[in-house]
């Protein structure tokens, strides 16, 4: 039997924040590749460098400086978790995910996840965002599924429901928001791919027909920890760039990390738009 963390593990980087801080956050955001800076306007901040928390997986990659900034936004005391764990920096699904337990162990209910994503669907261009309606776990149909392993019931149930992964209230006040701010959003289904080889114009044709409209390297894995827990997911990709469907363009980081400044706006509207109905 392999390793995963346990209840007491969680918990112990949980106290390690709960000391750390003066606030109560109410909402935890995990903010993709490119996307993090929104945490610069967090105010009356207690910033921490996860590198400190105990059992924490640190970011090792360009673009997620690993941090949790806890304070305030719009007056609602919040925690952004800028620098995220993937599964191909070599962690398991259960240290990927630690972070959304551990929102969930310090009373938080409500899980806001952006990601940097390529466009599959055609009528998607860099820049554009996409709310999540659904997602295709392919990694957790395939046996990386984060909740394998002993079922810890503090969390929930062995088996749990996933028919509606992001929540129906949030994506309606999101698309409200952003209509209202000029903002046109897409909505979509967002599939997770292990990384951190960008797709083969096969891949993407395969990704296309199984129903997929953005492809990134992350957020299912935490949606399903997160829904598992019970918590509310709103879910929101920044469409950093096209995928290649045809060979005839490739796909860098550098143009992920670019596209993220023209995104941060957006989502900041959007975010902030769901957060202020949240009490
Ligand atoms: N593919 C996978 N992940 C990504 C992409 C992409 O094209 N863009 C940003 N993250």
């Amino acid at each position: 039997m392999e390793k995963f963390l346990t209840l007491q593990d969680i918990d112990k980087a949980a106290n390690y924040i709960r000391k750390h801080t003066k606030h109560q956050p109410i909402v935890g955001m995990i903010l993709g590749s490119g996307l993090g800076e929104l945490a610069d306007a967090v105010e009356e901040a207690d910033i921490i460098a996860t590198k400190e928390i105990p059992n924490w997986p640190e970011s090792t990659v360009a673009g997620h400086s690993g941090r949790l900034v806890i304070g305030l936004l719009r007056g609602k005391p919040v925690l952004v978790l800028q620098g995220r764990a993937h599964y191909y920096e070599g962690y398991g699904m259960d240290q990927v995910t630690m972070s959304v337990r551990v929102m969930k162990r310090l009373g938080i209910n409500n899980l806001f996840v952006t990601n940097a994503a390529g466009a599959i669907n055609p009528e998607f261009q860099p820049g554009d965002v996409m709310i999540l309606t659904d997602h295709i776990s392919l990694m957790a149909m395939a046996g990386a599924n984060p909740l394998r392993g002993p079922n810890l019931e503090e969390f929930g149930p062995r088996f749990p429901d996933m028919s509606q992964p992001y929540d129906q209230e949030f994506i309606r006040v999101a698309q409200k928001t952003a209509k209202d701010n000029g903002i046109v959003p897409h909505q979509g289904v967002y599939i997770c791919l292990a990384g951190p080889s960008f797709e083969s114009p096969a891949d993407l044709r395969f990704l296309r027909g199984i129903g997929a409209n953005a492809v990134g390297m992350s957020t299912v894995p935490e949606t399903i920890v997160a829904r598992h827990a019970g918590m509310r997911v709103l879910g929101i990709s920044g469409i950093s760039n096209k995928a290649n469907l045809d060979g005839s363009t490739i796909t860098t980081h550098e143009e992920v990390l670019e596209a993220g400044k023209m995104i941060v706006p957006k989502l900041k509207t959007i975010l902030l738009g769901v957060l202020d109905t949240l009490s």
